[in-house]
């Protein structure tokens, strides 16, 4: 079948490369793409939220599936439209991702929120304010436990979930987010829940909405700086499996999270047929749900998609059939670690267009090492950089220090002016 991802980062990249080692797939695009998917399918200059054209190139090229990567389209309705709920039928394929009302568990703080709490998920306590109850809000955030969270309801690029160690600085955000209207329409509703203390991680689950299957789990490293300092970014890294992520822990995950989950979208009519990431607090063995998010998780999808030893678009056709239940999923039994390399500055200001010196990668599955590209582009015969997070090396280990160690090496024989990267992924499982 003909296949078209939808969007241009590592997480991209990584779902070019599993999706061109099925026999199933027969020519691959991607767009926007990267330096990197060019190696793996044809990238198409078509913006991902450019939904009329990446319709008609669906039609027009015999597209028969489209995996979309990134939220934003999904969060604004592209299965629907891909699936013609608006415009009228005429193209039929297979969409990976949600619908749009089945996106505002990413799209909305609000909506996620009370989707837990009436499907009874364990979560952050929580109230939400906006103008209107703006006084209720700061009495509320005054009489609160300490550290406190303030979430932008609305997608704010990542930037909108605040942790706040003092009343007065909670105080501000909240201003800031609701009077001064920091993320517009994003934070014209605040969501202020209880500070969950424990330690993070994300398991990947591929839906009809019906049945489901486990494809993956990660824990990935946000802050800019080794030990987890300085600035969030999209994800400095990721390792997988996560050790205290063991059957214990999954199966109370299983029970008390993913099927619940799966239900509710039942009972609330959403249309889902794509990834539920669930970010997950672990606190003292317990699992709670910190966020939702409609789609895989970057760089969470460069170490997911080579542990997973399934056919990815088997899976995605078993999944359309219904029959995600005959499906068994495995898995490589080696621990695989990421390391994302950045441009200097990120995730401030920084430049672009910086070339890049590597060796090529071994492409092929199974491989010790594998680079994944993010923010790259082809420049006369150079690739160089053009992004904050420009490439992601993942590689395999019988341990996360033996893989984090191979990831580090490779990192060393790959430049580019101002690359940064954080020398510690893994560091609570390394002794
Ligand atoms: P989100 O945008 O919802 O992923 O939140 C960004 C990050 O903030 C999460 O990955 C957590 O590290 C942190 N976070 C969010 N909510 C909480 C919470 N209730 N307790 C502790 N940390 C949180
Ligand atoms: N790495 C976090 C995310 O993709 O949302």
């Amino acid at each position: 079948m003909n296949i078209l991802i939808l969007g241009s980062g590592g997480r991209e990249h990584a779902l070019a490369w599993k999706i061109n080692q099925s026999p199933l797939c027969s020519r691959l695009f991607v767009a926007p793409g990267n330096a990197g998917t060019s190696q793996c399918g044809e990238n198409l200059n078509i913006d991902v939220n450019d939904f009329d054209t990446i319709k008609d190139f669906c039609l027009n090229e015999n597209i028969e599936l489209v995996v979309v990567g990134p939220e934003d389209p999904l969060v604004k309705g592209i299965y629907d439209f891909l699936r013609n709920k608006r415009t009228g039928g005429d193209w039929t394929g297979i969409v990976i991702g949600p619908s749009a009302a089945g996106a505002q568990l990413e799209g909305s703080k609000s909506f996620s929120k009370q989707f837990m709490q009436k499907n009874y998920i364990p979560t952050a306590a929580y109230a939400e304010f906006n103008e209107l109850n703006y006084q209720e809000g700061k009495q509320y955030i005054s009489k609160h436990t300490l550290p406190i969270v303030l979430k932008a309801d609305g997608l704010a690029a990542g930037k909108g979930v605040i942790i706040c160690n003092t009343v007065d600085e909670a105080l501000d955000a909240f201003e800031e987010m609701i009077v001064n209207k920091q993320f517009g329409k994003a934070s014209a509703k605040v969501v202020i829940e209880e500070f969950l203390q424990g330690i993070e991680v994300s398991v990947f689950v591929l839906t009809d909405g019906v049945d489901y299957k486990i494809i993956g789990h990660a824990k990935d490293y946000k802050r800019i700086g080794e030990g987890d300092t300085g600035l969030n970014t999209g994800g400095m890294g990721c390792v997988s499996p996560v050790p205290f992520a063991d059957d214990i822990f999954m199966a109370k995950v299983e029970e008390r999270i993913i099927k619940p989950t799966i239900k509710g979208l039942q009972t609330e009519q959403l249309e889902y047929k794509g990834f539920v990431f669930i970010g997950l607090m672990n606190v003292n063995g317990e699992p709670y749900v910190i966020e939702y998010n409609c789609r895989m998780g970057d760089p969470e999808t460069e170490v997911v998609m080579p542990r997973l030893k399934n056919d990815i678009v088997e899976m995605f056709v078993a999944m359309h059939k219904g029959e995600l239940s005959k499906v068994d999923v495995a898995y490589d039994e080696r621990a695989v670690a990421t390391i994302m390399a950045v441009s200097g500055g990120y995730p401030g200001s920084y430049e672009k267009n910086k070339p890049i010196q590597f060796f090529p990668p071994q492409e092929g599955s199974g491989e010790a090492v594998l680079i994944f590209h993010s923010g790259t582009k082809h420049l006369d015969d150079k690739i160089v950089t053009n992004g904050g997070r420009v490439l992601a090396v993942t590689a395999f280990g019988k341990d996360i220090k033996e893989a984090a160690k191979r990831s580090l090496s490779k990192l060393k024989e790959i430049s580019f002016e101002g690359m940064y990267y954080r020398t510690d992924i893994g560091y609570e499982f390394i002794h």
